[in-house]
């Protein structure tokens, strides 16, 4: 097998005309869209697969709604891993079709999200599989490959932002960034931390939840409400939760509930004005910039975009 290093890097684009239309004078996408299978889960897919490769597994398994089992089974096959993806039966979309057509083994779980990730880390220890699910042994330390976005940011605006809006589910890919910018304050390269700021489904994630509710540990739901729309953010369990509320608290960002048809409005109005295409979950963070403050028309926002639409 040919040998090499594969690095990821997104643009990050001044939103001119869009910062004109929301009342902004120094609004950036961060278009993780554009990485090789079209999110941001590209990041954490090619660190595992390296990882497996480099512990000399043959076989790499998730469990997914759709994202991340594409980006793993991409990386995967060209790492000559095989991938193992398991998918809750209700989730079968388009995904399933782009994982096979990558080469994925494709198990349908009767049951949630959690049941496909339950399933998937109990079958590679059966079967001596790595194990790339939320909650793994490596799944942590893997969080840090999200540390690039926050170091893409700094690299092009030569300094921290003050507000930086990601989109969140399990809030795996906002602890990552908050642990990038944190570390870019440790090492003097910048001055400040930006205030991080989550934006999610009003249907039901519980990251939400216990910010609304002043927790300290982030409670599993009991009931969601799913749609095609909301898919990436809704979810019973937060794998990254607590993680993700204490960077939310510690910046001194917030979180901000977003229904459907904001998102879908927020990702017409990215495409039309700027020309990027997103998946509306991930367009709810532009909601969030009419929650930053009067004072904030010359502030340096970043709205993390992410999963390219159809
Ligand atoms: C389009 C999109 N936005 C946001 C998210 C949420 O990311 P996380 O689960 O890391 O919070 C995902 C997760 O897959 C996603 O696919």
């Amino acid at each position: 097998m040919m040998s090499y290093t594969l690095k990821l890097e997104s643009p990050l684009i001044k939103a001119i005309r869009l910062g004109e239309l929301l009342g902004l004078d120094n609004l950036y996408l961060k278009n993780e869209g554009l990485n090789p299978t079209g999110s941001q889960k590209d990041r954490v897919s090619l660190y595992h697969v390296n990882r497996a490769a480099g512990e000399g597994f043959d076989t790499i398994t998730t469990g997914t709604c759709g994202n991340y089992g594409s980006s793993l089974a991409y990386f995967a096959r060209l790492k000559g891993l095989k991938p193992v993806i398991f998918v809750p039966r209700s989730y079968s979309n388009r995904r399933i079709t782009e994982m096979v057509s990558k080469g994925a083994q494709v198990i349908l779980v009767e049951g949630s999200y959690e049941d496909a990730v339950m399933t998937s880390s109990k079958t590679a220890r059966e079967y001596g599989w790595y194990d790339a699910n939320p909650g793994s042994k490596n799944w942590e330390e893997g969080l840090s490959s999200f540390k690039g976005i926050a170091y893409e940011i700094v690299n092009r605006l030569g300094k921290a932002p003050d507000n930086v809006i990601v989109p969140v589910g399990n809030g795996s890919t906002l602890t990552g960034v908050y642990l990038g910018f944190r570390e870019l304050l440790e090492k003097g390269i910048t001055e400040k931390l930006p205030r991080i700021i989550a934006t999610t489904t009003s249907h039901g994630n519980p990251i939400a939840v216990a910010y609304k509710k002043g927790l300290n540990s982030v409670p599993a739901l009991k009931r969601v409400r799913e749609t095609r729309f909301n898919e990436p953010l809704v979810s019973m369990i937060a794998f990254d939760g607590d993680s993700a509320l204490q960077a939310i608290r510690e910046s001194g960002g917030f979180v901000v509930e977003v229904p459907d048809y904001k998102m879908v409005r927020y990702s017409m109005l990215a495409k039309v004005s700027e020309g990027v295409c997103v998946l509306p979950a991930s367009a709810s963070t532009l909601e969030a910039l009419n929650y930053i403050g009067e004072c904030s028309r010359g502030e340096v926002t970043v709205a993390v975009l992410t999963g390219r639409c159809i």
